[in-house]
């Protein structure tokens, strides 16, 4: 059976124009400016606005048209949805089949949500490169879209600096034979021992939204923050080094290393386990705080579209989230 290598034709994001900077929370619980920027390195998030359609399918729908326009395709040459999100618009219909209706595709390619939280888009990548290498699939869009604002507490300062909404999308297809873009290697997991460590208990079916959860505050997430903190920087590192290991490579040969933005001393971590350049780690988590799933498409487009990132770079992606999900990837853009 003949095997395709999978490249990434296009990518896209989409922010929400609504930034909430952090003197913007210190009105209304107890934090200030200082402290969220030395603990996080977070300055500022994005806030969707759902009376301008924000909800994750429609941020979806303007990341794609941007996607589609860079990789030179039409809504209907897309012919598989892989959609990422934590929370997505409603349980039914699925995300994915909203964002195939307001593309306008009408090839009625299969539509496919899926929610491993800030993991997500980064798990859907070797599902997408396995379609692509045996020819199942041509164009692939893998989605991570989030709006995290709509199950933050707000009023709760140990969790509300943390998140924003965004979306970021790539569309995955095969490299043709003269091109040498491919993924390398990949790895996923999921720690469930320490599934109870980031939760949102409330808004499925085990307990529904009603008053009594409402006044009991249950429709939030909830965090132990510094338990994330540690399994995310040993996860992220050993991920990496292992599908780098795998690949054949070493660390040196990374030319681009693009982690989840959750907090800037994560990141700081993470690269300091592998003496890691901070000058070639791409980060916006100053800019727009956690955004989940969307994080790292919406670091790899900025980067692209900035310069920072050429065709034939290698590039590293590492991601980490509740469940405890983990994943990382590796390849040649
Ligand atoms: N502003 C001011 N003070 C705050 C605060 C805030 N927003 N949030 C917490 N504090 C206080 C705490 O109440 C605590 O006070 P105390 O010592 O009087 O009890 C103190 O600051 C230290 O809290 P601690 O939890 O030890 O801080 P930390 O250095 O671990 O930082 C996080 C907290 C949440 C920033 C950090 O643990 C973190 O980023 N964890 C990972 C979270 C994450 O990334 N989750 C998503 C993963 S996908």
């Amino acid at each position: 059976m003949k095997l395709f290598n999978t490249k990434i034709l296009g990518t896209g994001s989409f922010l929400p124009d609504k930034i909430l900077t952090n003197e913007d929370i210190a009105k209304r619980v107890e934090t200030n400016d200082q402290w969220i920027i030395e603990r996080t390195g977070i300055k500022a998030r994005r806030v969707a606005d759902l009376s301008k359609g924000e909800n994750p399918s429609g941020m979806a729908q303007q990341a794609t048209l941007r996607a589609l326009e860079a990789a030179n395709l039409t809504p209907n040459d897309i012919d598989c949805i892989l959609f990422s999100s934590t929370l997505a618009d409603q349980a039914m219909p699925n995300a994915a089949s909203v964002l195939q209706f307001k593309l306008g595709i009408t090839n009625n390619c299969p539509a496919l949500d899926v929610n491993a939280a800030c993991s997500g888009w980064v798990y859907l990548l070797p599902m997408a490169d396995a379609m692509i290498k045996t020819g199942m699939y041509k164009h692939i869009l893998v989605v991570g879209s989030e709006m995290l604002s709509s199950f933050n507490n707000w009023d709760d300062r140990n969790t509300c600096i943390l998140f924003g909404d965004a979306c970021g999308v790539a569309i995955l297809g095969r490299s043709s034979e003269t091109e040498d873009a491919k993924i390398y290697s990949t790895v996923l997991s999921s720690d469930s021992s320490k599934k109870d460590h980031l939760t949102l208990w409330a808004g499925g079916s085990n307990k529904r939204i009603t008053k009594e959860v409402i006044d009991n505050d249950e429709q939030w997430m909830t965090m132990n923050g510094q338990e994330i903190f540690k399994a995310a920087v040993k996860t992220m590192a050993s991920h990496c080094e292992k599908v780098v290991r795998d690949s054949g490579f070493t660390m040196s040969d990374v030319d681009w290393f693009i982690p989840h933005q959750a907090n800037l001393r994560i990141i700081e971590g993470v690269g300091n386990r592998f003496n890691f350049p901070m000058e070639k780690v791409i980060i916006n988590v100053d800019k727009y705080a956690n955004t989940s799933s969307a994080t790292v498409p919406v670091a790899f487009d900025e980067a692209i579209r900035d310069g920072r990132i050429k065709r034939g770079d290698n590039v590293l992606f590492a991601a980490f989230g509740a469940g405890l999900t983990a994943g990382a990837v590796f390849f040649k853009y």
